[in-house]
């Protein structure tokens, strides 16, 4: 399948090669057993010297984990939506395999989602939504008559701190929980400066502060280190790199993960 990908929308193929990466290991992190099956069919733009593979354990970690809180979540509601911002050519719905209460809702770019709409079969109860996240125009088309989970994996720092708010805004309306991540401002900086991201002629717009300022209103849950959790999920040489990373000044909040809900009365 060949579709024009621009800027951060290659994005997604990177991280789709690392739970191809990873499931195919000795010891998964994820075990994503559909993303080489995805990869194989798509014929985008080239990887080769552009892919982060030295990041699988990071990336697979904070699907994981991502992972884990929708299924808490859906434990807990069996009648629920499911927003999944950013996706990608995730295949996390199918990990999840949510049940028939669950109203599930992917949401990317144009070209990304005409891409998924080939590579995807329909799927009761799942909707495919081609927007910029940050336009208000769709979200109106979610229901808000039972519990939103709004998954944003990977997504944020792309986004500048407006385009932050946007999401942040709808995503803690009525019922709203956000499990997104985000980047501590100097990774920001530095992301820019990543052959990848280069290539891509993309960046790193916003930082974890954008999203603490943007969700002020709201209950801030939890806040992860993904960079501890990845120590954790990690043996041998590589969890001892990853834990000396974490003492470094800065280290640990390289990435986080947060969950925030809409507080109450708000
Ligand atoms: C790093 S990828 C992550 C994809 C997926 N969440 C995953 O973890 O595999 C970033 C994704 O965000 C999407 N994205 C970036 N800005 C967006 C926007 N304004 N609206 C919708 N999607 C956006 C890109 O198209 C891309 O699919």
């Amino acid at each position: 399948m060949t579709v024009q990908l621009r800027q951060e929308q290659q994005t997604m193929l990177w991280t789709l090669a690392m739970h191809a990466r990873d499931a195919a290991s000795s010891q998964p992190v994820l075990g994503d057993r559909f993303a080489a099956d995805l990869l194989d069919r798509v014929d985008g733009p080239s990887l080769a010297g552009t892919t982060l593979d030295g990041n699988t354990p990071l990336i697979c970690t904070r699907a994981k984990l991502i992972d884990d809180a929708a299924r808490a979540f859906l434990d807990r509601h069996d009648e629920a939506v499911v927003l999944h911002l950013g996706c990608g050519l995730d295949s996390r719905v199918l990990r999840l395999d949510p049940g028939p209460g669950v109203r599930w809702f992917d949401v990317d770019q144009e070209p990304v989602i005409e891409l998924r709409r080939q590579l995807y079969d329909d799927r009761e109860h799942v909707t495919m939504i081609a927007a910029s996240v940050t336009d208000p125009a769709w979200w109106s088309r979610v229901p808000d008559d039972v519990p939103r989970l709004v998954l944003a994996e990977g997504l944020l720092m792309y986004l500048d701190p407006d385009g932050v708010r946007a999401v942040v805004t709808n995503a803690l309306g009525p019922g709203g929980t956000l499990v997104a991540d985000t980047v501590a401002s100097w990774v920001t900086w530095i992301a820019g400066w990543q052959p990848a991201m280069r290539a891509a002629d993309t960046g790193f717009r916003s930082s974890t502060a954008d999203l603490a300022a943007a969700a002020s209103s709201g209950t801030r849950l939890e806040e992860l280190s993904l960079v501890d959790a990845t120590a954790t999920r990690t043996g041998g040489l590589l969890s001892t790199a990853i834990r000396l990373f974490a003492l470094i000044p800065g280290g640990r909040d390289a990435m986080v993960l947060s969950t925030y809900r809409q507080s109450a009365g708000g």
